[in-house]
C-alpha cells in the first residue's frame, strides 16, 4: 500500500460545515485524489450524521486512544467519496451536538477535551490502519497537536520516524487557547511546555503547536502569508512566524465549480453563463418575490452580504451605514449570516427599520447563499482580515462583482476598478466612509454605464480559480518533505 498522506479537519463538506474550511476540505484532498495522490481524511463523526442520509460503514471498534487517556476509546466510521477514503472518530459524548464548537451563547466548555481527543484517536487510527503515514496534513487549532505528537512520538516509535507534518492556517485569529491545566491531559511531554513550545502566555495553545512543530506551515493565500508576519494581524504569533518564514507558504485556496456555478446550479429557478445571462435576471426577479423585497428593486442595484456574523467580516461597518444609503439611494441590500448576537439583532432591527430594502437572514442555509449569489447585482465583503475567502470567488464566478477591502485572499482574488480587466472594486481601509465610497462607485458605474458593467461581469464569471492549481504547490509540499509517487 503506498504511504498515505492523511488530512486531519474539523470540517468537511457534505458532512459538516461552518464556512470555508468546510468547503476547502470537500474539494482539496479530492482533487489531490484525483491526481493520483494517495490521501485519506480523518473527521469528527458529528452527530448529524447519524441520520443516515450518507452510506457510513462502522469498521472499528473500542480503539483505545492511548496514554494518558488509557479507559478512553473511539469507534471508526468510514465511507468513500469517489474511491477516496474518510474516517469519522466517533464518541458521541463529544460530537453528538447540536452544533459544532459553539452554541449561540458560548464556546462548548471542553473544546480542548474533544479536539484533543480527536488528535489522539486520530493517531491511534492511523497506527491501527498499519502503514505509516507520509504526510499528515493539519487543518487549524482543531486538529493541530497533530504535528506536536508526530513530533515527540518520533524519537520511540519508529512507526513516525518518517511521517513529515503540514500544517494549514485557515485563520490565525481562532487559536485554541485553553488553561494550562490542560496541558497534563494532553499527553505531551513536560518538554512541549515552554515559550518554544505550545505554551503562549501562560495558556495552552493548540495552533502553536502546528506553528512549532510540523515541518512545513501553509496558509490560504499568498497575502495573507505577508499578513501573518505583522503585529497587526500576527494575533501574538507574529514573532514565531517570522522565525518560521522559510517554511510558510500562503497557497491560494480554489473555487468548486462543480457545486458553486451558474450554469449548473440546482438550487437557482433559473441557469445562465456568460453567453447567456438573461436567467440571472429571472434569478434577481425570484430572490426579491422570496424574501419579499419591494418588486421595483428589479431596476435598482441589490447588493448581497453572506457570511458569519463575526468583527472578521465587517457586518457593523455595513450596517453603520445602512441608514445613510437607505436614505438617500435606491437600493436593496440582503444579509444572510449568523453569528455575534449582537450583530444578528442589530441586523433584524435594520430590517425592520427598511421593510422591503433591507433583508436579514438571520441563519444557516447553503441553498439561499447560492440565490444569493445569484440574484444580487454586487457581493458586499468588507472583511477586516480574509484569509482566503471563498464568496468572493464564488460571487465573481456568479456574474456579481464583489464590493471587497483589498486584504488577504480579497486583494489576491478581486482586480479592482478602474482598471480595465477590473473584476470588483476595493477599498484600502475596512471603515464604513470608505466601503460607502466603494458602494457608490460600484452603483455609479452599473447604473450609468450597464455596457461596461456587463464586461465586467463577464470578465468575472471567466476567472477561475481552480483547485488543480492549488492541489500542484501542495504537491510540491509533499514531494520536498520526501513523498515518493
Ligand atoms: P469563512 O470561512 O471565513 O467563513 P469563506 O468565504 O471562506 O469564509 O467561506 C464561507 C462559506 O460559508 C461559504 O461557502 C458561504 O457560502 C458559507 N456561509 C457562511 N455563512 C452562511 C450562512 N449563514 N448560510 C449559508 N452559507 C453560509
Ligand atoms: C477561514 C477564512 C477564510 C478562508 C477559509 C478557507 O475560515 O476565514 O478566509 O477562505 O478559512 O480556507
Amino acid at each position: 500500500m503506498a504511504r498515505h498522506i492523511f488530512f486531519a479537519t474539523s470540517e468537511i463538506y457534505p458532512f459538516s460545515k461552518t464556512g470555508g474550511l468546510g468547503d476547502v476540505m470537500g474539494a482539496l484532498p479530492l482533487t489531490l485524489h484525483k491526481m493520483g495522490m494517495p490521501v485519506a481524511v480523518i473527521t469528527p463523526f458529528y452527530g448529524r450524521l447519524r441520520t443516515g442520509r450518507h452510506k457510513i460503514d462502522h469498521v472499528a471498534e473500542n480503539l483505545h486512544v492511548g496514554y494518558p487517556w488509557e479507559p478512553v476509546t473511539t469507534d471508526v466510521y468510514s465511507t468513500n467519496i469517489q474511491g477516496m477514503p474518510v474516517f469519522f472518530i466517533d464518541r458521541a459524548e463529544y460530537f453528538d451536538r447540536k452544533y459544532y464548537y459553539n452554541t449561540p451563547a458560548h464556546d462548548y466548555f471542553d473544546n480542548a477535551e474533544r479536539f484533543i481527543f480527536f488528535c489522539r484517536a486520530s493517531l491511534a487510527l492511523m497506527r491501527r490502519l498499519g502503514t505509516p503515514p507520509a504526510i499528515v496534513h493539519i487543518h487549524d487549532w482543531q486538529s493541530a497537536l497533530l504535528p506536536a505528537y508526530i513530533h515527540y512520538y518520533a524519537r520511540e516509535d519508529p512507526f513516525w520516524a518518517n511521517t513529515s507534518t503540514v500544517c494549514t492556517v485557515h485563520n490565525l485569529a481562532f487559536q485554541g487557547r485553553f488553561s494550562s491545566r490542560l496541558f497534563a491531559g494532553c499527553g505531551l511531554p513536560a518538554e512541549a511546555w515552554n515559550m518554544e513550545g505550545v505554551e503562549f502566555h501562560g495558556d495552552l495553545n493548540m495552533l502553536k503547536a502546528g506553528l512549532v512543530y510540523a515541518n512545513r506551515i501553509t496558509t490560504v493565500s499568498p497575502s495573507y502569508a505577508k499578513e501573518i508576519l505583522t503585529e497587526e494581524q500576527g494575533y501574538g504569533l507574529a514573532g514565531l512566524l517570522r522565525r518560521r518564514a522559510g517554511d510558510l507558504v500562503g497557497i491560494i485556496n480554489g473555487a468548486d465549480y462543480s457545486i458553486w456555478n451558474p450554469s449548473t446550479c440546482r438550487f437557482l429557478t433559473a441557469n445562465y453563463s456568460p453567453e447567456d445571462l438573461s436567467g440571472k435576471k429571472i434569478c434577481k426577479e425570484d430572490l426579491i418575490v422570496e424574501l419579499g423585497l419591494l418588486p421595483q428593486l428589479i431596476n435598482r442595484p441589490l447588493l448581497g452580504f453572506i457570511g458569519r456574523l463575526h468583527d472578521q467580516k465587517g457586518i457593523d461597518l455595513l450596517n453603520k451605514i445602512v441608514p445613510q444609503l437607505m436614505q438617500h439611494h435606491d437600493l436593496g441590500i440582503i444579509v444572510l449570516g449568523e453569528g455575534r448576537e449582537d450583530y444578528e439583532l442589530e441586523s433584524m432591527a435594520l430590517a425592520r427599520a427598511y421593510p422591503g430594502r433591507y433583508c436579514a437572514v438571520v441563519k444557516y442555509t447553503e441553498d439561499l447563499a447560492h440565490r444569493i449569489q445569484a440574484g444580487c447585482d454586487c457581493f458586499l465583503m468588507p472583511s477586516r482580515y480574509e484569509p482566503c475567502g471563498l464568496t468572493q470567488m464564488y460571487a465573481l464566478k456568479y456574474g456579481t462583482p464583489p464590493v471587497a477591502t483589498a486584504v488577504g485572499g480579497l486583494k489576491d482574488s478581486i482586480r479592482p476598478w478602474p482598471a480595465p480587466d477590473a473584476t470588483g472594486f476595493t477599498c484600502y481601509r475596512p471603515a464604513p466612509g470608505e466601503l460607502y465610497d466603494c458602494i457608490m462607485k460600484a452603483c455609479a458605474v452599473w447604473t450609468q454605464n450597464r455596457p461596461l458593467w456587463i464586461e465586467m461581469m463577464i470578465r468575472a464569471m471567466n476567472k477561475n480559480f481552480t483547485w488543480n492549481d492549488s492541489a500542484k504547490k501542495y504537491i510540491e509540499i509533499y514531494r520536498e518533505l520526501g513523498l515518493k509517487t
